[in-house]
């Protein structure tokens, strides 16, 4: 049977062990913290009541900026990173966003695609990964 899938806010320190897990299990805990986490909106996807996935969303205005997007590395590509980005685009709609931008792992780019990002000429280094920002125009 499919599992049962619950979209909610949480706490911002409800997405740490998760971030810590799926994004950088080889650099210390306290490193997912951000310094901006408590004026954040974060978002936990539970399967069967058990929390998989987190995203986490800063607001400037009326232009969103999403973070930290993660799954538990043991339920990628179920879909569930993918329900969680339908959501936090129904939500900036819901708030009459008018951007949403993220700062994308290179090597994730292709799952923004897929929602109507397009690639910014910003790309940086940090942590060992390549990024580059990514942003759609939100409209009703
Ligand atoms: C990236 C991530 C959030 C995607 O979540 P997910 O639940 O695994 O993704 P989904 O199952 O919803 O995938 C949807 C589609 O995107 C594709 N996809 C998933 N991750 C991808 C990636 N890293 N690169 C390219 N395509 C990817 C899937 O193959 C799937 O394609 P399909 O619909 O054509 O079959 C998740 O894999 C993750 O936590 N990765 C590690 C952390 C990370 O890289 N976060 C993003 C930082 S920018």
């Amino acid at each position: 049977m499919s599992p049962l899938i619950q979209i909610e806010q949480i706490f911002p320190s409800l997405t740490w062990r998760i971030r810590h897990e799926a994004m950088y299990p080889e650099l210390p805990f306290d490193h997912v913290k951000l310094p901006d986490d408590f004026d954040g909106i974060h978002f936990g996807l539970y399967a069967d009541h058990k929390l998989t996935g987190v995203v986490s969303l800063f607001q400037k205005g009326d232009v969103y900026q999403f973070r930290k997007l993660a799954v538990l590395p043991e339920a990628q590509k179920s879909g569930y990173g993918s329900q969680l980005m339908e959501y936090i685009l129904d939500f900036c709609k819901i708030q009459k966003a008018t951007r949403l931008w993220c700062n994308a792992r290179v090597n994730a780019k292709e799952f923004y695609y897929k929602f109507g990002f397009h690639e910014t000429e910003k790309i940086f280094y940090k942590d060992g990964y390549d990024f580059v920002v990514m942003e759609k125009e939100i409209s009703d």
